[in-house]
């Protein structure tokens, strides 16, 4: 049977999975939610985030997907063991795979990572990188005010310059070799990032190996998609889908139909 891959976000964040998983799995479908109008997860509490990555996986499963990806590195901190326990379709999140990254790149074992409160508090990203290898050294950093840049479509402007590298003033002392955007937000301020922290640092987006992680999934259940027929992805938002759909033609650089969801804006 013909079964889509769904991916949640907050917000546009996960369209940076999900055009990872368009291009190493062209001929997957996508359903994507994007939670634009409750974002940002990353200051909200967490039994919150949870509460709200719940609605969002049952209103995903109305669509009797094959697999969740949970894009979104606040989701996937608090909620990820969660959903797990509540379906029985793999929940793939975004810390495992980012780890598993910087943990190829890195030489000297001194990783940075930057995310959201939430992400940073919860500590998911130093777990993740210790269990790979205990020798790691992470230095972490919430960047808060980058996720708004993005939903707020400035991510190209002289205010996202500033703010970016306002933000990153606290790591260009720290001896790190690789830094890990621990948000899904980030990539879209990737080059302003590695301009900011200088070529002795390696820029890691889970993107890639998120991708990475859902093909091999798939291929070990034998759910790789091999009808032949062009997908036909699915986007839906919470909050205003002309945003969405800019941002989206942007970042995709394709033209796309965003369907709204209204639901209790709590
Ligand atoms: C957020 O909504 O605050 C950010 C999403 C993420 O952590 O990837």
């Amino acid at each position: 049977m013909h079964q889509a891959i769904a991916i949640l976000d907050s917000g546009v964040g996960g369209l940076t999975v999900a055009k990872e998983v368009m291009r190493q799995l062209p001929q997957e479908e996508i359903v994507y939610f994007g939670d634009t109008g409750r974002a940002p997860y990353g200051p909200r509490a967490p039994d919150e985030v949870l509460k709200f990555t719940e609605q969002i996986v049952e209103y995903l499963l109305q669509f009797q997907p094959k697999m969740i990806v949970i894009a979104c590195n606040t989701a996937t901190a608090i909620a990820l063991k969660h959903v797990r326990s509540q379906v029985n379709i793999p929940v793939v999140g975004v810390i495992q795979p980012g780890s598993r990254a910087a943990i190829k790149a890195t030489k000297t074992g001194m990783i940075g990572v930057i995310g959201t409160e939430n992400t940073v508090t919860s500590g998911a990203y130093p777990r993740a990188l210790q269990e790979l290898n205990p020798d790691t050294s992470v230095v972490s950093l919430a960047c808060p005010a980058l996720v708004p840049l993005v939903e707020k479509r400035l991510y190209r402007s002289d205010m996202a310059r500033t703010v970016v590298s306002q933000s990153l003033q606290p790591l260009l002392n720290s001896p790190i070799d690789c830094l890990i955007l621990g948000c899904t937000h980030y990539p879209f301020l990737a080059q302003m990032i590695a301009e900011t922290v200088g070529p002795r640092v390696s820029i890691i987006s889970s993107a890639d190996e998120t991708a990475r992680e859902i093909s091999t999934l798939l291929h070990h259940r034998g759910q790789l998609e091999t009808s032949g027929k062009v997908p036909v992805h699915r986007f839906f938002c919470s909050g205003d889908p002309e945003t969405f759909q800019a941002i989206a033609l942007e970042w995709l650089g394709e033209q796309i139909k965003v369907s709204p969801v209204f639901w209790q804006m709590t």
